[in-house]
């Protein structure tokens, strides 16, 4: 429903609150943009190719069972790092169980070959140490229940206050009323889509898909809401009814 000219809307705000609003908007936009940049940079690269497919999301959530970390490094991103034969025998380890009672012929070689950038400095796991290597052997059981809990409650608390001032902005616009609603709870609606999915997803590798949704979800509701708002702040369109 088009407001009545006695209401508060976008266009007759002041320009204090209409700077305020576009500073906020401005900055939490840009925060978004990192944040799918952020995703590319981590997930994104999970299975060793770039951009974010279902594959990224099943090995970040529900781990690549098929092999460890170790032997994945080996035949993947650190493939050039040593000598094929060196990556067999290595990987020939990491089959065998990675047992301590071979580590004296395993550690000259990751210590020649690996050591180099695998230091204590790096922050990278140092694959010199039995228990650091031992535990990049095992199986890769994906994203960890404690990890799992701390990202799910950050994300929950953080991105429902973004979805409160951007809604409680957007709430302001001159918009369908029915669509308005829409808008306003379907980012909460994928928010909660979103971290459920990665739960689901560490036990059903084929909900994975459903992250995927749920970003797409949030961050189509988002744009719209952005765009409605910078649009009705602005142009002259809306923000001419105040002087009429
Ligand atoms: C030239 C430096 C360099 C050398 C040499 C090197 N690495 Fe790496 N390694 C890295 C960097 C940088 C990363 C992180 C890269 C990334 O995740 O994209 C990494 C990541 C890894 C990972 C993944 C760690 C994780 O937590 O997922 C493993 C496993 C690994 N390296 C094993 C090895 C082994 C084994 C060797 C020796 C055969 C080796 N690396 C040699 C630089 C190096």
């Amino acid at each position: 429903m088009i407001g009545s000219k006695d209401e508060l809307t976008l266009g007759t705000l002041s320009l204090t609150y209409r700077v305020l609003f576009t500073g906020f908007l401005v900055v939490v936009g840009l925060g978004l943009c990192m944040a799918g940049a952020q995703i590319m940079l981590t997930h994104g690269k999970a299975d060793g190719k770039a951009g974010l497919s279902i594959d990224d999301i099943v090995y970040s959530y529900y781990g690549n069972r098929s092999g460890s970390k170790l032997e994945a490094a080996l035949t993947g991103k650190m493939k050039d790092k040593a000598p094929a034969e060196v990556n067999i025998a290595l990987i020939k380890w990491v089959r065998d169980g990675a047992p301590a009672s071979q580590w004296e012929t395993v550690k000259p070689l990751l210590e020649k070959q690996c050591a180099k950038c695998h230091d204590e400095e790096s922050g990278l796991p140092e694959v010199t140490k039995l228990e650091v290597a031992q535990s990049l052997a095992e199986t890769d059981h994906g994203a960890s229940i404690a990890s799992l809990t701390r990202v799910s409650h950050i994300h929950l608390f953080g991105i429902s206050f973004i979805f409160l001032f951007v809604g409680a902005i957007f709430g302001l616009a001159e918009f369908n009323q029915f669509w308005k609603l829409i808008l306003i709870s379907t980012p909460f609606a994928f928010l909660v889509l979103d971290v459920a999915s990665w739960w689901l997803t560490k036990f059903w590798p084929s909900c994975a898909w459903l992250t995927m949704i749920g970003g797409l979800g949030y961050s189509l509701a988002a744009t719209v809401m952005f765009a409605t708002s910078f649009a009705q702040m602005w142009l002259p369109r809306w923000t001419k009814k105040t002087t009429d």
